[in-house]
């Protein structure tokens, strides 16, 4: 019989694996207390939404050298903003970003609120990125599922529900294995194993961490999760 899937087994593999992306904190700096800026990783998941993340890098550095600080955006002119913002696409997002940091700015004193309700009033925000923030910056128990995620439980669990009717049982795979412990490190690392290891298209099981609990794996049914219902 299978092992269950161990989130250390992941958190394990992420300590060696983990991609370096400009808006993370590495191993020796986390080792000295520091944690994710809300900010910054605000900025890259909303920049991360339809684009990927080797477009995002440059326009994330532009950003975070211009305007440090989310009190920084909020007194950005628009126009600059709107400029900055050019070949990510997607405008409606740039728009957003400039209305949340003016709201953080005024109702919530320039700090990024960590609670998940809260981040889920403000402009542009919404459950995806609500559950990021509150994880990734804070360390939080939140579940982010995102089509990397819905990938790698879809194959774990052999669920043959279509999308999108698979979402919420997808999400409540997700939710039950997210640990206690490091739940933000635990949320980047499923999200850069299905990026690097369960990917769409032949997926690198054989450098599996959770080859032994994968239920797709067993069946060799992998690369025909997760399912889509015709359009
Ligand atoms: N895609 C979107 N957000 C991500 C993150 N924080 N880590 C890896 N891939 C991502």
């Amino acid at each position: 019989p299978r092992e269950p899937a161990d989130p250390a087994d992941l958190l394990e593999w992420y300590d060696r694996h983990a991609r370096a992306m400009p808006w993370r904190v590495g191993p020796a700096e986390r080792a000295s207390g520091q944690r994710p800026d809300p900010y910054r990783i605000w900025l890259s998941e909303i920049m991360l939404q339809q684009t990927t993340v080797a477009a995002v890098k440059s326009y994330f550095e532009a950003f975070t050298t211009r305007w440090p600080h989310v009190t920084d955006l909020a007194a950005a002119e628009d126009g600059d903003v709107m400029a900055a913002w050019a070949g990510l696409g997607y405008y409606a997002r740039a728009r957003n970003l400039l209305k949340c940091a003016r709201v953080v700015t005024r109702d919530h004193n320039g700090v990024f609120p960590d609670d998940p309700a809260v981040l889920l009033t403000l402009p542009g925000v919404g459950p995806y990125t609500a559950a990021a923030v509150s994880a990734i910056a804070h360390d939080l128990p939140e579940t982010v599922v995102d089509g990397n995620v819905e990938r790698v439980m879809a194959r774990l669990y052999d669920e043959h529900t279509p999308l999108p009717a698979a979402k919420p049982i997808l999400t409540e795979y997700a939710r039950a294995l997210t640990p206690q412990l490091r739940p933000g490190d635990y949320a980047q690392a499923v999200m850069d194993l299905g990026a690097t290891i369960c990917t769409p298209r032949n997926p690198a099981c054989g450098l599996c961490p959770w080859r032994p609990s994968c239920a797709a794996w067993a069946m060799g049914t992998q690369t025909e999760l997760p399912k889509k219902s015709p359009k």
